[in-house]
């Protein structure tokens, strides 16, 4: 059981050189409020410093398992969830429906290509949104930009936007709530591969993906039928329970700072707001605040790449992320957009074969292909979406090496934010339901079908080996 923070100088047995929980503080920091009430921030941080932690030491420790699994080929990461998660959006339903589709597109993933899928969501805290612009401009006027629901609201008025620290307090009830959700679905039933059928959303039961699905579940039926017709120990397979991790963008420091709990097995800091975190493509900087926070504690991190992302620069954040080269420890996250994929990525992932440390590559097909519509609506393609995965999938199979895994902007509501896919949404569709509060995510449909359509290509590029 993780406890409070002590000061790291006296309890942890092998601190990071000169890391601390403050050491960030000195360091150049990006994306980052400015808060007006030091004391009122200075009070949430003493109260949060308190809370008990959302996630445990051990569970981020099987993670990191996982992906160094995964990083060698023998497992496929599934990482999924809303671009923002929001404080309006606080419903069973809405959390059982996001996993409910990543279940099933796990299912697709498993069963297709038969590798163990890990199940990430984007839940339970995604929160904090880095932002191109400090402002934002409507009909003439500028107000500071929407930084997601943990700093402001995005309501368009001034008052909305003065980032509040007490949202960190609602951001962490909020994610203890969503937490227990998950951790029920996961292990109490819900989850069991004898509901296969039952996991179906109504919509996706009328769509064109229905039958792919219903196809697949009953194959999965046949086969449990089988395993327990030859009499083979179903509970050794844990099909009735499934490990569901959780994951945020580590952006708001100060929130982080006060999840970050000594672990009493190992002596070490674990940051218990998610079991992984990542460092995002615009915080990524070798010296930065962000990247010296997260070089200190034990999670496995994440960091994006994406086109600006120099060999230099990648090889620093290794060597200051991981040190020790452990087997897990970082994930990078390939977000390059379809037409640049080809080019930026073969050389990144040669230099870091130079090195030869270990580490987990996964693709995100959607902050790269991100366009904006002559309504001046933001979505994005899922065929440019797909086409950066497959490209993904081909840099990997050239190089003779098996990809790590996915991760997506996905929700299980059947929401208009992205065109394309099976029911071919047009730019004229978006105005149905358009509800993200931040970038444009896969419906529930386009998630599954996404789902099926890389399967076949991963396939072929596990095969080869
Ligand atoms: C995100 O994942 O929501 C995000 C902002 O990504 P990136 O840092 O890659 O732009
Ligand atoms: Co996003």
């Amino acid at each position: 059981m993780a406890e409070v923070n002590k000061a790291p100088e006296t309890v942890s047995p092998d601190p990071c050189k000169g890391w601390s929980l403050e050491s960030w503080r000195s360091k150049p920091v990006r994306q980052m409020p400015s808060y007006e009430d030091k004391a009122a921030l200075e009070a949430v941080e003493a109260r949060l410093g308190k809370y008990p932690p959302l996630v445990f030491a051990g569970e981020a420790r099987r993670l990191k398992a996982r992906l160094a699994q995964a990083g060698r080929g023998e497992a496929f990461v599934l990482q999924g969830g809303a671009c923002a998660e929001s404080f309006n959006e606080y419903t069973a339903d809405i959390v059982r429906d996001t996993f409910r589709v990543l279940l099933q597109m796990a299912v697709v993933l498993t069963f297709g290509a038969k590798v163990p899928v890990v199940k990430i969501g984007r839940m339970a805290g995604q929160y904090a949104k880095p932002r191109s612009s400090d402002t934002e401009t409507v009909n003439g006027e500028s107000l500071p930009s929407y930084r997601g629901d943990i700093i402001n609201g995005s309501e368009f008025t001034a008052e909305a936007r003065v980032p509040d620290p007490r949202r960190m307090e609602t951001a962490y009830f909020q994610s203890a709530g969503v937490m227990n959700l998950l951790r029920a679905f996961s292990n109490g039933g819900y989850a069991n591969l004898h509901r296969v059928h039952g996991w179906n959303l109504d919509f996706v039961a009328r769509s064109p993906m229905a039958e792919l699905y219903q196809d697949l579940s009953n194959r999965i039926d046949e086969t449990l039928s089988f395993i327990k017709a030859c009499g083979l120990n179903e509970d050794s397979a844990h099909i009735d329970e499934t490990e569901f991790y959780t994951s945020h963008e580590a952006l708001l420091l100060p929130y982080e700072q006060a999840l970050t709990r000594i672990d009493s097995t190992s002596g070490r800091y674990y940051d218990c707001s998610a079991h992984f975190l990542w460092i995002g493509d615009r915080t990524r900087q070798p010296d930065g605040a962000h990247v010296e926070f997260l070089r200190g504690v034990e999670n496995p991190i994440g960091v994006k790449v994406g086109p600006s992302t120099t060999i230099d620069d990648l090889e620093q954040l290794l060597e200051i992320l991981n040190p020790h080269d452990e087997e897990g420890r970082i994930t990078l996250i390939s977000r390059m957009g379809r037409t640049k994929v080809h080019e930026y990525l073969p050389p990144l992932l040669a230099a870091v074969q130079r090195t030869g440390r270990h580490v987990t590559w996964m693709c995100d097909p959607m902050h790269g292909n991100t366009t904006t519509t002559s309504a001046k609506v933001k979505t994005r393609s899922f065929e440019d979406v797909l086409a950066e995965v497959i490209g993904f999938f081909e840099v990997f199979k050239e190089a003779g090496l098996r990809p790590g895994g996915v991760h997506f902007e996905m929700t299980g509501q059947n929401v208009t934010e992205c065109i394309g896919g099976a029911h071919r949404l047009s730019e004229d569709d978006l105005a149905l339901r358009y509800e993200t509060f931040c970038d444009p995510r896969l419906n529930a449909e386009q998630s599954l079908e996404m789902a099926f359509l890389l399967t076949k290509t991963l396939t072929e590029s596990v095969d080869r080996k």
